[in-house]
């Protein structure tokens, strides 16, 4: 049985799930909170340590101001209603990317990961603004004066420094690409695609893939 310390999703298909719901792509965001809460509690029960949410990437400044604004207030509310709960569940909140949104939001973002800090059950990163590319080069500018660098040396000044590199990745929405995700950190991770779109998929269809996960012989480059 392959252990899972980390697991990272890419939560695809909301859009697509609301318009063919109520014709409104914001829905769609609302009903996958809903399985954000499904995966949180997974993990707990399953006793996974770390759970990275690909919650909005650099590249998703090009939607709508309107798709934007109702993202970020989800998430605003989503915090300011759970943040307690989510504490007192000794769950740790980092966030993963540059936290440039408007005041209120950047803010509460620093106050979960403060209030959170001690907090060992769960860490949930959140990829907010989050770019692999922009990761990696955050780290080169970093290191910048060294003459040499080592692999270490990048791990340490990533946006994930100090969390393992995840074991598994899944990607809802029927869409086989990483886009811009942990490209750094997924090297030798398993990549799960799956074709609901992210408010369809349930716990059964998590317990799937890490079923099949846990068939999977782990080699690493060996034989
Ligand atoms: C991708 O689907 C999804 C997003 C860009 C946003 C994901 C956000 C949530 C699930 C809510 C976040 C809240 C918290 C607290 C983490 P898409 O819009 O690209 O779907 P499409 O491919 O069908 O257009």
């Amino acid at each position: 049985m392959n252990p899972i310390r980390h697991m990272a999703i890419i939560m695809d298909g909301n859009g697509r799930w609301g318009l063919k719901h109520k014709n409104s792509r914001n829905l769609g965001h609302r009903e996958g909170l809903k399985t954000v809460e499904m995966v949180i509690k997974y993990c707990v029960k399953k006793k996974i340590k770390f759970l990275t949410l690909y919650a909005f990437s650099t590249e998703n400044w090009k939607r709508p101001l309107k798709e934007r604004s109702y993202l970020f207030r989800l998430l605003e509310i989503y915090l300011t209603e759970k943040l307690e709960k989510l504490n007192n569940e000794k769950i740790k909140i980092k966030i993963l990317g540059e936290k440039k949104f408007y005041n209120k939001l950047n803010n509460l973002l620093d106050f979960a990961e403060k209030k959170t800090i001690r907090n060992t059950k769960l860490q949930i990163n959140l990829a907010l603004n989050y770019g692999s590319k922009k990761e990696i080069v955050y780290a080169f500018n970093k290191l910048n004066k060294r003459s040499k660098i080592s692999e270490n040396d990048i791990n340490k000044n990533l946006y994930t420094k100090n969390i393992p590199d995840p074991e598994i990745l899944i990607r809802t929405g029927n869409t086989q690409r990483l886009s811009n995700f942990l490209l750094w950190q997924a090297a030798y991770t398993e990549i799960f695609f799956e074709k609901k779109l992210w408010p369809d998929f349930k716990d059964k269809d998590l317990n799937k893939i890490v079923k099949k996960f846990s068939n999977i012989k782990r080699n690493f480059g060996k034989i």
